[in-house]
């Protein structure tokens, strides 16, 4: 949630800071705004609505020119999506100008604090009290990097701040605290930013900083120390995708980019984890042998289509590796009081890496001394920073709000996960690995074929647009798959929508059934007889009522044709593995239903791509 940049360097920090926002602005949407420093003074614009109203702003009063300046797009916490509210914030003299991410919990205490010393207080945001702290600090006599430790030592909650000072034009001063900031490191240039879509257009070396740090960016120059300004180090790295990854390559939306991508991330999710025998080699996992052979329980915890991943994930290792597994929406288990054990495996998913229920989580389940085993798709993120393993995706950056090839990765990244410890744990023989694994090298061409057969899901979603309401029914692992095509018409399309385990229709949700209402239904593979079976009443049962229904079965399958009234055809495959096509067609659906719409598919109503506040 918010989408921050900051910038020190030679070139128009302008131009920068807001490039850097319009790569960021998937992370939130409601209102923008830049500052500057010029002439011994902060100069800026903030504006209300998508960054494109700041632009509008920034030609009819152009900005003065500058080398040094931070940026914002935010997603409102505190307080309406005003100009007002908008970022930057100053305080009292506007000689400093703050933008921040995440919530100061103490706000309302040092607000008061603030007000009772005389301060005016302008907006209804938490972030700007500190603004007035900042300020306070530098016209004691401070510099900005020693403004900033002291103030952050006096917040609590979740931050990334980052600030200027007009009176210093050399540098910009950031910190964090379970929030995420990214430093790029460049030529006679440095940046700082929520990802490193902030600055991948100019550098694609990065530094990772860790919780409670404040670093301080000059043109030539990066420092690093703690909120006690004790110097501390940030980690290097190269990021392994460029720009024309966070741009558009002729796609309307990222979305749709990121769809017709997933053959490459799927492919790219298995790179190099198995040798030529099948035998898995997951090198990241960083817990031991020996510890996973003694797990007892694993706990899959994850949000939104994380967690829909996580469910598919269950049935697969239960499968493969006898070791009971739950799954659990990561901000329920966090308040719960679950039993752990230093024998408990949790495997957190989350494709941002900053979801902030899910650090929440596996942070309880670490205090209980359970292992973390992060399943995440970005590089350096602070979950799997905090997880005591981790399996990377490598699906590249996803941009649309929506997850789609974040999820098929995760998908993927779960496969092999529960393969790996069916092989350390000796609960499936070489072959029969080597036998998944090969049905996993063929899932590339089966996605691609789902996506050659795009446009036959678009003439569908050109037939349903007039529709109000949408179900989605599955069985096993289609159980997951009917709830994530859900999830996706109701983010994207606005639409009513729910997803039901087929075997639950006739406890309630049949009444829901009336004449013409879409159906999607999920059919397992025929090889799994009872489950096919039972699906194909299912199908007839809400068609006897009026349901108009949209198959998804595979090749061949002919017994579900009498049924069907609009048909998907999958490729065969194994029914554990079958979400990873099951699921394409419905992000196509949806993709295209809210287009025609007329949605912004990229950055839907009231929705951020990464949820770092709980
Ligand atoms: O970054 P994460 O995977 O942790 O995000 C979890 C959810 O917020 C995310 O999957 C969300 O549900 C998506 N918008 C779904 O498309």
């Amino acid at each position: 949630m918010c989408g921050i940049v900051g910038y020190v360097g030679d070139k128009l920090a302008r131009d920068v800071v807001i490039n850097g926002l319009r790569r960021l602005e998937y992370r939130g949407y409601d209102s923008a705004g830049i500052a500057v420093i010029a002439g011994g003074r902060i100069a800026g614009a903030k504006r209300a609505g998508k960054l494109a109203n700041l632009e509008k702003a920034l030609e009819e009063d152009p900005l003065p020119p500058a080398t040094t300046g931070i940026g914002h797009t935010r997603w409102a916490t505190h307080g309406a999506p005003t100009d007002e509210n908008a970022h930057p914030h100053s305080g009292q003299s506007g000689r400093v100008a703050v933008v921040h991410n995440g919530i100061i919990e103490n706000f309302a205490r040092l607000r008061d604090e603030l007000e009772a010393a005389g301060h005016n207080l302008r907006s209804e945001t938490d972030t700007e009290v500190a603004a007035h702290l900042l300020e306070d600090a530098v016209s004691g006599g401070a510099d900005l990097t020693t403004a900033m430790q002291q103030v952050c030592r006096r917040l609590e909650g979740a931050f990334t701040l980052v600030a200027l000072d007009g009176e210093d034009p050399s540098r910009v001063v950031a910190a964090r605290r379970n929030s995420p900031l990214v430093v790029g490191l460049g030529e006679r240039e440095n940046f700082v930013g929520s990802d490193v879509a902030a600055f991948i257009e100019h550098t694609r070396e990065a530094l990772e900083l860790g919780q409670d740090q404040v670093v301080t960016i000059t043109r030539d120059d990066v420092r690093v120390s703690d909120f006690d300004g004790r110097p501390a180090e940030g980690k290097r790295y190269h990021v392994d995708w460029d720009l024309s990854a966070a741009e558009k390559d002729g796609f309307d939306w990222f979305m749709r980019k990121e769809i017709f991508e997933q053959p490459r991330a799927v492919a790219d999710a298995m790179l190099g984890r198995h040798d030529e025998q099948g035998r898995l080699e997951l090198d990241e996992v960083r817990v031991s042998d020996d510890e996973l052979r003694e797990v007892d329980k694993i706990i899959i915890v994850g949000c939104g289509t994380a967690e829909y991943a996580g469910l598919v994930a269950k049935y697969a290792i239960e499968h493969w590796t006898r070791i009971p597994c739950e799954v659990e929406l990561a901000h329920e288990f966090r308040y719960r009081d679950p039993i752990l054990t230093r024998n408990t495996l949790v495997v957190a998913i989350s494709q941002s890496g900053e979801t902030a229920d899910t650090l929440m989580a596996i942070r309880h389940a670490r205090t209980q001394r359970a292992k973390v085993l992060a399943i995440c798709n970005t590089n350096g993120s602070t979950i799997p920073r905090e997880s005591d393993a981790v399996i990377y995706t490598h699906a590249g950056p996803e941009v649309a709000v929506a997850s789609t090839k974040g999820f098929l990765t995760q998908l993927i990244a779960c496969y092999l996960l529960g393969l790996y410890l069916a092989q350390v744990r000796g609960m499936k023989y070489g072959d029969e690995i080597r036998s998944i694994v090969g049905e996993l090298e063929k899932m590339p061409a089966h996605v691609q074929r789902m996506l050659d057969d795009a446009e036959s899901v678009y003439e569908l979603a050109a037939e349903l647009q007039s529709v109000r309401s949408v179900l989605f029914l599955g069985r096993h692992v289609g159980f997951p798959i009917a709830l994530e095509g859900a999830l996706k018409l109701k983010e994207l399309a606005y639409l009513h929508a729910e997803g039901f385990a087929a075997g639950e229709l006739k406890h309630g949700p049949i009444a829901l059934i009336e004449q013409g209402l879409p159906v999607f239904c999920v059919v397992p593979p025929r090889g799994r007889d009872q489950l096919h079976a039972k699906m194909v009443s299912a199908i007839q049962e809400i068609r006897a009522r009026g349901a108009r229904t949209i198959v998804l079965a595979e090749e061949g399958d002919d017994e579900v044709t009498p049924y069907s009234d609009v048909r998907i055809t999958l490729p065969v495959v194994p029914t554990l593995l079958q979400p990873l096509v099951a699921a394409v067609p419905l992000q196509l659906f949806a993709c295209e239903l809210a287009t025609l719409l007329g949605h912004d598919v990229d950055q839907p109503r009231n929705l951020a791509k990464s949820v770092t506040v709980e």
